[in-house]
């Protein structure tokens, strides 16, 4: 591998020395170098690759046995092997028959879970199942965090034009008593239902937060039997759920098969679908099915997750592109590169093999990004004049839900305009040349020209949806879950595993016990006098 990864970046001499527009010389360009599946649109004609080479990459992931990889994570074979577990979530949106072939005996604990869940759903949203007083539920407080979140507020805000059960549905996650105080003040305890998400149920964070809204709900409801109906919770750790206090039956169970960060088809998904219901939720399924079909059957050069896969291993390792920006230019996608952040460099930050072994090539990017227009209006000068070029992925839609038809063409022009902008970037001479256009003088034009060339040759994908659905999401999401999956096992890393986020945990229980106690714990000088002083100023 070590040295298929060198020839591959070898590949690469002739891309480094043109330029992106260059190859629109060829007419046929955008049709060879797009692919339509699941609804979804991808032009990546915009990428520094040409058909020999997209053959090439082709090629090479063949040889480093993806077609096999795939069909390993489908059947359930242990590919997460650092932690001993299958990889199962795409099963979570599959027909039954799938599940029952791949999980034998156990597909009847998970087809109960949905049907549970799905009833749930209805029972609460028309008032079936209700309160402690026999009132309708209003609210719906999701805790949780990481994987356990990030999901939900994506889909929440993603599919708000959804919301069909009348019930609203908040996100809590991180350990800050503001964030606490600032849910709470939204809610009425007597109404609100709240569902604990935490796979381990020992999460921090999460336990935290659940114990404060849970002292919260029994001082404003003098009811002790209320946290049995109001609370359910999601995880695998039954005893420690039961021992919190939320009933057996309030549990909807996950597998050790389901990895937090893709974990949103799962009854993780619990909250979201109490938002947009039963039917609202199957659809989001429906929509990344129809994508786990295209990424098992289509050839790889027709293949969205693996085009996209290639694309993206194309620019890290062999152009050498750092980052990654996500430009949603659509409003309702704005949590979605904060979800892509997890996804992606959770996933694949890591820097040693399967093997054991260290590896001798970058791997994630480093993911960042913001709704479309308002990045135009904040990073995205860096992303024009700086020496970075930083690869994009532009979604945009083609219908919004509002009537706002002029908003939508500017907002898609935009869109449209910095892929371009982007791809093209301005010379020096014509810099100049529209300087002197507009009347400057050629000493003045010259003056002024170089702080005006845009350095271009930035490689974008555009993907395009006919309107944002939980169809369309579910099949969006899909898509980058398998780019994802394609990358670690082309740069033969665990795509799967998070040791990464430990020894923060340890170190953060340690200075804790140094907070509390004044200990001078093993801690370097400078996080002692952090201590100190955060202590002089906590002072009231
Ligand atoms: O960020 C680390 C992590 O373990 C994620 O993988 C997970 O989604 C999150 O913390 C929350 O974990 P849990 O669901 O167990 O509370």
């Amino acid at each position: 591998m070590g040295n298929s990864m060198t020839a591959l970046c070898a590949l690469a001499k002739d891309a480094k020395a043109r330029t992106i527009e260059t190859l629109f010389d060829d007419s046929k360009r955008a049709v060879n170098f797009s692919v339509d599946a699941a609804g979804i649109f991808l032009d990546y004609a915009k990428q520094n690759l040409v058909q020999s080479e997209r053959d090439d990459l082709c090629h090479w992931a063949k040889t480093q046995g993806l077609d096999q990889y795939i069909e390993k994570m489908f059947s359930g074979e242990r590919i997460n092997q650092t932690e001993n577990r299958a990889v199962l979530h795409p099963l979570l949106r599959a027909p039954e028959k799938e599940k029952k072939a791949v999980l034998g005996t156990q597909a009847a604990e998970v087809i109960a879970t949905e049907q549970k869940m799905s009833q749930l759903v209805n029972d609460i949203s028309h008032g079936q199942y209700c309160t402690v007083n026999g009132q309708k539920f209003t609210d719906v407080l999701a805790i949780g965090i990481g994987g356990s979140y990030y999901g939900i507020k994506l889909g929440i805000s993603a599919l708000k034009p959804y919301h069909t059960t009348g019930l609203n549905v908040h996100v809590l996650a991180n350990v800050d008593g503001d964030a606490v105080a600032e849910k709470l003040a939204l809610l009425s305890a007597e109404t609100t239902l709240v569902v604990v998400i935490s796979k381990t149920f020992t999460t921090q964070e999460t336990m935290l937060n659940a114990v404060a809204v849970k002292q919260w709900m029994l001082t404003h409801v003098a009811q002790p039997n209320i946290i049995a109906r109001h609370w359910f919770a999601v995880s695998t750790n039954i005893t420690a759920v039961t021992q919190f206090g939320i009933t057996k039956d309030n549990i909807l169970p996950m597998w050790d098969w389901v990895g937090g960060r893709f974990s949103l088809w799962s009854a993780v998904g619990f909250p979201l679908a109490l938002a947009i219901g039963e039917q609202g939720f199957a659809q989001l399924k429906r929509g990344a099915y129809l994508m786990d079909q295209h990424f098992r059957q289509a050839p790889f050069d027709q293949n969205m997750p693996i085009v996209m896969a290639l694309t993206g291993l194309w620019n890290r390792n062999a152009l050498g592109y750092s980052s990654l920006a996500i430009l949603p230019y659509n409003h309702a996608l704005r949590a979605l590169p904060g979800y892509l952040q997890q996804t992606d460099m959770e996933s694949n930050g890591k820097s040693v093999s399967l093997q054991g072994e260290k590896l001798g090539w970058h791997t994630a990017p480093i993911v960042f990004g913001q709704e479309g227009t308002n990045s135009q209006h904040a990073f995205m000068q860096l992303m024009h004049q700086s020496e970075e070029i930083i690869p994009t992925d532009f979604i945009v839609c083609a219908q919004g839900h509002h009537d706002y038809s002029k908003h939508q063409q500017v907002l898609v022009a935009n869109c449209l305009a910095q892929s371009e902008a982007l791809m093209r970037g301005k010379t020096f001479a014509q810099a100049k040349a529209e300087l002197m256009a507009n009347g400057k003088s050629e000493q003045q034009a010259e003056a002024l020209a170089l702080h005006k060339v845009m350095k271009g040759n930035t490689p974008s994908n555009t993907l395009v949806l006919k309107q944002l659905t939980p169809k369309t999401l579910g099949a969006l999401l899909a898509l980058y879950e398998h780019k994802i999956f394609v990358q670690g096992v082309l740069w033969q890393l665990n795509s799967f595993d998070q040791w990464g986020v430990e020894l923060g945990k340890e170190l953060g229980a340690q200075i804790l016990r140094a907070m509390n106690d004044n200990l001078s714990d093993d801690l370097s000088s400078s996080t002692l006098s952090l201590i100190k002083r955060i202590k002089q100023l906590s002072d009231k």
